[in-house]
Formats: structure tokens, C-alpha cells, sequence
């Protein structure tokens, strides 16, 4: 599933034939943006593909998709071999130093208010629960810090005590917070959780290192920006002798709870969480490690923890009509089903087989096909905005097995209709421990 090398455009496979057919059939028809597209095929996110630039990678299941080329300004990270920036712009990529690249983003990054978030308290009694579980919605306001650990010795496990001691400092109230180690964060002498590695790189990705990975993820979360800035100050306070790798903010806008799931609506406008379980046992269930399943004895009560920072197109989606944006999704905005099926239910596609009313590359279709087996996973994502180009999703989920989990979703999502309007940049896999201390032990004093 791992990306190949970017190199020399191929002729297209029966595969890539297939996905221009579903472009097509999802606004790539609309001749005159396909017109005005020239000769360039690119990316919803500005990511131009010409066959003399082979070192211009984009997502290769949307290259063929030709969309206007727009006047914005992008900046994306070629992976190795290449390691490098590129810039473009209306189609015409660049090479450019890191630092030339960096002085752009960070002239083009833009504060964006966040007002008029409705607050609500969970359904459910949370204070059993983990930080990272606690309650049916998250808080609405996040920061995630990435951290790196010294390379060896006494110093690592320092952080990771000071760390854990720095987090129990600030959860509780208005505030939860948790850390999730990355797989770095464990020696080679501990028995590591069986699936905690590196996040490969997945087709389509075009990972940034600044926002990727990282041996330590510090999440904290809170019921408005003050809070979480003041709490999130603290920690950092407590930690002198922190490297953070990178860092970002999210909301969680109309956050509310109803029929026992956290809601949210996220930047493509659609409701988020109606597919979440509605009781805490069930959240329970999906998202946390049991014994049996081979997992060090440590590990147990903990979760995998998967980010995927994923930008967004909004101003390409936002040229689709409401009814199009309904079918790549496979909901309406609400939550409702194609069929009329209520949002609180499960749609039956079976009685669709061929997808006139539910599309077979609809999102959620390709996410839960079947709904007497919703996906063993837990999502609690934030929506992002760094500038007027760069916003999206913070997708995060938790999960007892991250094969069955998080992995097995994104294989059925390859090839989704809403693949064209996204791009992933960062994040990571991480591994958020148990309640209490003995796992600290376990991984400090072996
Ligand atoms: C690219 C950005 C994404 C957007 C805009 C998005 C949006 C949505 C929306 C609107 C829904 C329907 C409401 C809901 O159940 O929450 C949904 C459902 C879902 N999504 Fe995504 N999603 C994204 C990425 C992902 C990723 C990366 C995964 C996992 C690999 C994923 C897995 C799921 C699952 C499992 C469901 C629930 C399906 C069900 O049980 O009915 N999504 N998503």
C-alpha cells in the first residue's frame, strides 16, 4: 500500500482508467475548467504533474483529474530521493532552498478566528474514562505538540517521566490531556506494542517532515482556546529540555453530542461522527488494547492513536453543488443517508448494488461497506486552518488494532471519489498508554 518512488510518468494502468471514470463522473466533466487546464494535469490541491518535471510528485490516484489551474501559491515537500520544496504557481513548479520556501509559508500564514462554537458537555459520565476517551465528543479546542526525544540514555527517560508528570499536571476539568509515544520513544530493549512503527507512506501521500512523526505526541484539549493555551503553556513550561518537532491547532466547530456521538462539522461543511459509537463501552471496545490479543503486558488499556493532517481543497469542493458534494460523501451535510435512511441508523447498500442511489466510491460507502461490522476505530478529528490555502482535517483516530482498524479503512478508501480534494501532509502512528504509572516503569527502567 506503501507509495512508490516518484519518477517519469507511466501510461495509465486499466486501474487509473477506471479512476478518471469516477472523476469524470464527479465534476471533471465540466468542460470549461477542463478547457482552461491546458496541458497540465493536477491535483484539487496544486499539485501540477507534467511528464518533464518527473521530480513534481503528486497523489497519483488524482493526476488525472485536470482541474483550473489556480493563481494560489503552493508548497509541498518532494519525499526522498528527492528532498526538496517545490513551489508553484498556476501550474508552473519551481525548485526552491528550504529556506526560500519557509520564508513564503511563513509570510502566508494567517490567524484564523474561531468564534461562536457552541460548547456542550458530554452525555455520558466520564471520569473513568482515559484523557484521549474521555466522554462522547471531545473538547472542542486542541493542540497537538510532536515531540522528539534525546537520542539516548538517562535523558529520554527524563522526558518521558517529566513529560507524564507534566500531562497529569493539567488533565482534569476543562482540560483532558494524554501522550502517545512514537515508536522512537521505545528502546530496543522494551517489548513494543505489536503494531507501533513508523507511518509508512501511503499512495497519495505527500508527507512533510516538519508536521510527520515524532517520538512523543502531547495532546491537549480543552473547552476554549484560553484554556487549552494556558494549560498547554504549563506543560511546555515544565519541560525545559523539550524538542519540539512540530505542533498544531484544531477545532472542533458546533461541537455537540446527540444520541450519545460527539458532532462536529468540518471544512467541507459535513457533519462528522454519525458513524462513532454512542456508548462509552462500545468506545471502549473499539478503541482500546485487551489481553489476548500478543500485546506486552504493559500495553494493555492503551490505544492506537493514528494522525493524519490532511489538507483539504475547499475552494475546489466548494465549486461542486451541494448535491455532488452529498454523493462523494455518501450523507447528506446532516448525516442523513442518500436513501433517506436517518442519520442515527445504519444504511443497508446491499438493496444498492450497483450504487445508483449511494455511488461504490461514495466515503462512507468504501469506509463501512457493511453494517453489521462498523470499522473497529474510534475518531475524534479536528478541523485546521494555518492560511487561506492550507486548512483541513486533523483526522485522528484511536483503535485496540491498528491493522483491523485504521489500515483496513484506508485500503477501501483508495480510489474514493473525495481522494481528488485531499492531500495528506503529516502526522503519524503513536500509541497512547495506559491509565497509571506502570507502563513509565516498564519502558524507563529496562
Ligand atoms: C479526507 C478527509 C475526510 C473527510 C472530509 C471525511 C469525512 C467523513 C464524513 C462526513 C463522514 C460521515 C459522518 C461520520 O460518520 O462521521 C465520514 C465517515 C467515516 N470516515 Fe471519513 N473523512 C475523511 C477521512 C477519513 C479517513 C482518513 C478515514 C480512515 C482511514 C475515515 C474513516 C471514516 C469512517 C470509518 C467513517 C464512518 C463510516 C460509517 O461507519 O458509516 N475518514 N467521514
Amino acid at each position: 500500500m506503501t507509495s512508490s518512488p516518484p519518477g517519469p510518468r507511466k501510461e495509465a494502468t486499466s486501474e487509473e482508467g477506471a479512476q478518471a471514470g469516477r472523476h469524470r463522473r464527479h465534476g471533471g466533466r465540466r468542460g470549461p475548467r477542463n478547457r482552461r487546464a491546458g496541458r497540465f494535469t493536477r491535483h484539487a490541491l496544486g499539485g501540477p504533474v507534467h511528464p518533464a518535471r518527473p521530480w513534481c510528485r503528486t497523489a497519483s490516484s488524482c493526476v488525472r483529474h485536470p482541474l483550473r489551474p489556480s493563481r494560489a501559491l503552493f508548497i509541498w515537500w518532494t519525499p526522498p530521493p528527492q528532498r526538496r520544496f517545490v513551489l508553484a504557481t498556476r501550474g508552473h513548479p519551481m525548485r526552491v532552498t528550504r529556506r526560500g520556501a519557509l520564508a513564503v509559508g511563513a509570510g502566508a500564514v494567517g490567524l484564523a478566528g474561531v468564534s461562536a462554537i457552541a460548547l456542550h458537555r458530554d452525555s455520558f459520565e466520564t471520569t473513568d474514562a482515559p484523557a484521549h476517551l474521555r466522554g462522547a465528543a471531545p473538547m472542542p479546542f486542541t493542540q497537538i505538540h510532536s515531540l522528539d526525544l534525546p537520542t539516548r540514555g538517562e535523558g529520554r527517560a527524563g522526558v518521558l517521566r517529566a513529560a507524564h508528570r507534566a500531562i497529569a499536571a493539567i488533565d482534569g476539568g476543562d482540560i483532558s490531556a494524554w501522550l502517545a509515544l512514537g515508536e522512537g520513544a521505545l528502546s530496543s530493549r522494551v517489548d513494543r506494542p505489536r503494531h507501533l512503527r513508523k507511518m509508512p507512506l501511503f499512495a497519495g501521500d505527500v508527507l512533510d517532515p516538519a508536521l510527520s512523526h515524532g517520538d512523543l505526541l502531547l495532546h491537549v484539549t480543552g473547552s476554549s482556546t484560553r484554556t487549552v493555551r494556558q494549560a498547554a503553556d504549563q506543560m511546555l513550561r515544565a519541560l525545559p529540555q523539550r524538542q519540539v518537532r512540530w505542533r498544531v491547532d484544531g477545532t472542533r466547530p458546533e461541537s455537540r453530542v446527540e444520541e450519545g456521538r460527539g458532532l462536529s462539522r468540518n471544512p467541507f461543511h459535513f457533519t462528522e461522527g454519525h458513524g462513532n459509537p454512542a456508548t462509552a463501552a462500545e468506545i471502549t471496545e473499539r478503541a482500546t488494547v485487551r489481553t489476548g490479543q500478543g500485546e506486552p503486558s504493559w500495553a494493555v488499556g492503551g490505544s492506537y492513536q493514528v494522525i493524519r493532517i490532511i489538507r483539504l481543497a475547499t475552494d475546489f469542493w466548494d465549486r461542486d453543488t451541494e448535491e455532488e458534494q452529498e454523493r462523494i460523501t455518501g450523507r447528506r451535510r446532516n448525516g442523513r443517508w442518500l436513501d433517506g435512511t436517518p442519520s442515527t441508523e445504519r444504511a443497508v447498500f446491499a438493496t444498492d448494488p450497483h450504487g445508483k442511489i449511494t455511488p461504490l466510491d461514495a466515503h462512507v460507502r468504501r469506509a463501512a461497506p457493511d453494517p453489521r461490522t462498523p470499522p473497529p476505530m474510534v475518531r475524534r478529528s479536528y478541523n485546521y486552518h494555518r492560511a487561506a490555502d492550507d486548512q483541513g482535517l486533523i483526522f485522528s483516530c484511536f483503535q485496540s488494532d491498528l491493522e483491523k482498524g485504521f489500515e483496513a479503512v484506508l485500503r477501501r478508501l483508495q480510489g474514493e471519489a473525495m481522494a481528488k480534494y485531499t492531500l495528506t501532509t503529516g502526522g503519524g502512528y503513536f500509541f497512547v498508554p495506559p491509565p497509571g504509572e506502570a507502563w513509565l516503569s516498564a519502558l524507563t527502567e529496562s
